[in-house]
């Protein structure tokens, strides 16, 4: 559906035939092309401009992201080695959990091959954006398409930190409001995966927020201006060496990352709070890449 998209590779180890099949039966100009396997990695990715990583294994309930580091920590890595090699010019878009750890994973196999551009690795945050604007339109009553909300930090629990005094249009809130929106932002994933029982995790809205991720990148590719989404990143906004905040995205990928503007007092307060998590999450990627 994407008007940008001419090719679309579908990589997985198993299920990829029927899936392209399905895929490939809408009526759109784009060509979906099956790759089923291990042997056949290389090849989906070969001349990629953009690589979406959703794989690995979701959470239970009960579990954190973190406790999806052991399985999917390895199945990133060697996506993303592969990729190196293939397809070194890429921009990456990364989904899979724990994405605090997973894009600092990304880079360091991206330095290992010496094809690291930290303009082009992005973790995918924008389902924190997406569940915080519907919260946000729900609670006060906005119209949906009107309403935007930063949200910083990371990915995970309480590193996930929405801007509500940021909120556009503005928009005024009570502290409980603010106490009670931020805890449903920051636990939403966890709403998802108590609501489906042991069956998973986000797919439907996690795909919604990753096609609007991967549309904004191709813009900016394309060359078209204006184009800004939150995004996990290489960063120098905060003391921690990833961090997500506002970028501009444009025909290198990150062409540049915003500050966080003024912050309330309780937001100061979360960001402080948070800076131990999510540096904990970024150095176990780290040593994860580093050590193997
Ligand atoms: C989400 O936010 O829905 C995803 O990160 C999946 C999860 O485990 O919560």
């Amino acid at each position: 559906m994407n008007r940008y998209v001419s090719d679309l590779s579908l990589y997985d180890i198993v299920n990829v035939p029927g899936v392209a099949a399905d895929l490939s039966h809408c009526n759109t100009p784009t060509q979906v092309k099956a790759f089923n396997g291990k042997e056949s990695l290389e090849a989906a990715l070969e001349g990629a401009d953009l690589v979406v990583i959703p794989a690995g294994v979701p959470r239970k309930p009960g579990m954190t992201r973190d406790d999806l580091f052991n399985t999917n920590a390895s199945i990133v890595k060697g996506l993303v080695e592969a990729a190196a090699k293939v397809c070194p010019k890429a921009i990456f878009n990364i989904i899979t959990n724990p994405v605090n750890s997973t894009v600092p994973i990304t880079a360091e196999a991206l330095k290992a091959a010496g094809v690291y551009d930290p303009k082009k690795v992005l973790g995918v945050s924008t389902l924190d954006v997406v569940r915080a604007n519907c919260f946000v339109a729900q609670a006060k009553g906005l119209n949906v398409k009107d309403v935007d909300v930063p949200v910083v930090g990371g990915h995970a629990g309480i590193t996930i930190l929405p801007l509500l005094s940021q909120t556009q249009p503005k928009t005024d809130f009570s502290e409980d409001e603010i106490a009670k929106l931020t805890d449903r932002i920051q636990n939403a994933g966890t709403e998802v995966v108590e609501a489906k029982a042991g069956a998973g995790s986000a797919t439907l809205s996690m795909a919604y927020a990753a096609a609007r991720m991967a549309e904004s990148v191709l813009a900016g590719l394309s060359g078209e201006g204006n184009v800004y989404e939150c995004a996990y990143v290489e960063s120098s906004v905060t003391e921690l060496p990833y961090f997500a905040s506002k970028v501009r995205l444009g025909p290198s990928g990150i062409e540049e990352i915003l500050g966080l503007g003024e912050l309330s007092a309780v937001e100061k307060s979360g960001l402080e709070k948070l800076k131990p998590e999510l540096r904990k999450s970024i150095d176990t990627g780290i040593s994860f890449a580093t050590s193997k």
